[in-house]
């Protein structure tokens, strides 16, 4: 959340910013800025709204140094004022991360100054004006000593060409190119720009000036950060005839499947090793990350007789949780920075547990914290609703629980091998149209399922409510009558996912009491006699007859074409929801 850029190089920086804050604005889309070095003076525009805002002002922000962001409001409304870069002096910032005690400062160091913005960023350039010393790295590591929170900063500066880069926290990726250099928040903003990269730790300061760059660690003291490939293609980052990200990305599950079930051969046996010995396992993550989590919950207990919880990030870190060194934590995050996530597997391993991560984003926050890494190949996922990461995780949970359970990663790949196909036909349905309509119309979706149904039920909820807006919530079947059903009216859709035989009967009752209370009603199965008892009675989605663990990949994938169509019916972009943003770095 929030994205920033900085280019330092012979070339005009404002279209290259502009053009990395537009691949960035998954990040948030509330306002966004560039600030240029021209002539030793700082040029700046900000505005409210995207980043297409900035367009029309580029041919007139000259010089070859700049940084920009785009921004997702923390503190202060969307506005103009509130947009970045924030300036002071001869100092100009853009900031992801939050300041936590940016009062504190502000009556301590900044009395009498006066602020543009309700932001806490602007504390820092006040506070980089206020203490500069004439040493950059110096100046900038004393005002980070003072700030307490997260915080990924791009700094200009009237007398340096070049860029000023710290971190703690937020993510920050240091790009290397001919005579140029980058920073930016995430990999694709840097996709055909420059060929490497190298990730800054926490504590570190970075010179960037288009003759190379300088990494400092917080005692300022000089240090290398590996050289690695940047793997962001600009052809992930296009939309291949698609209107939307969305229906781009959920056409590309068969590959995510593919790709990320191929990658767990590499890891299989370092799996097995960090798993031996295992008595307990605990998945979490947030979002759609914990909602993969619950059906590894069920996989792990049902192949591996190992009990097995699924847990929210943000609950597991601040309950001081029971975990031993006989715990294992699977922490599951698509971007691997979402904080609450990598603060619950730091909280893990500092209590003993063997952590893995399981993850889409390879050289991120969590990949740099677990004990193991079970790749998620999903590849670039702009979208801000996940649809082919959730695919790609479910899978490798898929594949953890039947390792843990003894099983081979060959054989597992061998029952995942037809879903490809499966998913790839399911891309092309054209019958959820009158579903989705049903939705868009109603007051209300419920989403309903038993064991793994629940969990895509869960997960289609969230994705329904994301990009549509429509009100939604998932339960399990058996639940409905404890209290749901005063709910359910004319007016209400209810969504059941029906896929196990030995539970058809039981959710079959659920339906009926939705039907008898005039509820509207529809069933994704592929139980042909569910499929039969309610065909002229409820709205049936039928789909293939599959493997029961695994008919979660199908089944979601139905929901996440139901969501998109939702959304468009009712006018909304589904790849940018309002309020929301990928990535999230702050708590
Ligand atoms: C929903 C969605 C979010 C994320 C959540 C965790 O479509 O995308 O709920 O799943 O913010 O993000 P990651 O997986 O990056 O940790």
């Amino acid at each position: 959340m929030c994205g920033i850029i900085g280019y330092t190089g012979g070339k005009a920086a404002a279209k290259i910013i502009y053009e990395g804050l537009k691949r960035l604005e998954y990040r948030g889309y509330d306002s966004a800025g560039i600030s240029v070095l021209c002539d030793s003076e700082i040029r700046t525009v900000k505005r409210l709204g995207r980043v297409s805002a900035l367009g029309g002002f580029l041919g007139k922000m000259h010089g070859s140094t700049g940084i920009g962001h785009t921004r997702w409001a923390t503190h202060g409304k969307p506005s103009d004022e509130n947009a970045h870069p924030h300036n002071s002096g001869m100092f100009s910032i853009v900031h992801n991360g939050i300041i936590e005690n940016y009062s504190q400062l502000k009556s301590e160091y900044l009395l009498g100054e006066s602020f543009l913005s309700d932001t806490d960023s602007e504390v820092i350039v006040k506070l980089l004006n206020k203490f500069y010393d004439g040493d950059l790295p110096s100046s900038l590591a004393r005002v980070c000593g003072l700030l307490r929170g997260s915080y990924a900063l791009a700094v200009i500066c009237a007398q340096f060409d070049g860029i000023a880069v710290a971190k703690r926290g937020s993510p920050v990726i240091i790009g290397y190119g001919e005579n140029e250099n980058f920073v930016a928040s995430d990999l694709p903003a840097l996709a055909g720009m420059c060929k490497n990269v190298a990730v800054l730790n926490d504590g570190d300061i970075a010179l960037l000036t288009a003759d190379g760059v300088a990494i400092f660690d917080e005692n300022l003291q000089g240090v290398i950060r590996e050289i690695l490939p940047n793997p962001a293609k600009p052809a992930d980052l296009e939309l291949s005839g698609c209107p939307h990200y969305m229906l781009k990305e959920i056409r590309e599950v068969p590959a995510a499947i593919e790709r990320t079930c191929q990658a767990y051969a590499y890891v299989e046996n370092s799996v097995k090793k960090a798993l031996a010995g295992v008595d307990r396992v605990i998945i979490t993550g947030c979002g759609t990350a914990y909602n993969s989590g619950l059906a590894a919950k069920r996989y792990i207990e049902s192949f591996a007789r190992i009990p097995a919880e699924a847990e929210i990030a943000g609950e597991f870190r601040y309950k001081n949780p029971v975990v031993t060194s006989r715990t294992a934590v699977i922490a599951v995050s698509q971007s691997g920075e979402t904080a609450d996530t990598v603060e619950a597997a730091e909280l893990a391993l500092s209590l003993g547990a063997k952590v893995i991560a399981v993850t889409n984003s390879p050289y991120s926050r969590l990949t740099r914290c677990a004990d193991v890494v079970v790749p998620v190949e999903a590849g670039c996922e702009i979208c801000v609703a996940a649809t082919k990461s959730y695919s790609g995780q479910i899978t490798a949970l898929y594949m953890i629980a039947r390792t843990l359970a003894g099983f081979s990663a060959q054989s597992s790949a061998d029952r995942i091998a037809p879903f490809p196909a499966l998913c790839a036909q399911t891309a092309e349905r054209e019958d959820i149209d009158g579903l989705a309509d049903m939705c868009a119309r109603s007051y209300g979706t419920y989403f309903l399922g038993r064991d793994t149904d629940y969990a895509v039920a869960q997960e289609g909820s969230l994705k329904l409510k994301e990009v549509s807006y429509v009100p939604s919530e998932g339960y399990p079947a058996g639940e409905l009558k404890h209290g749901t059903l005063a709910l359910i009216d004319i007016r209400t859709v209810s969504v059941f996912i029906i896929t196990r035989p030995d539970l058809a009967e039981k959710c079959s009752n659920a339906v009926e009491q939705v039907l008898s209370r005039k509820g509207k009603a529809a069933v994704i199965t592929n139980v042909t006699e569910v499929a039969e008892r309610f065909k002229d009675r409820a709205y049936v989605i039928e789909i293939p007859p599959c493997d029961e663990w695994l008919s979660p990949l199908v089944s979601s994938e139905v929901l996440q074409l139901l969501a998109y169509k939702t959304a468009l019916l009712l006018d909304r972009d589904p790849d940018k929801p309002r309020n929301l943003a990928k990535s999230v770095t702050v708590e």
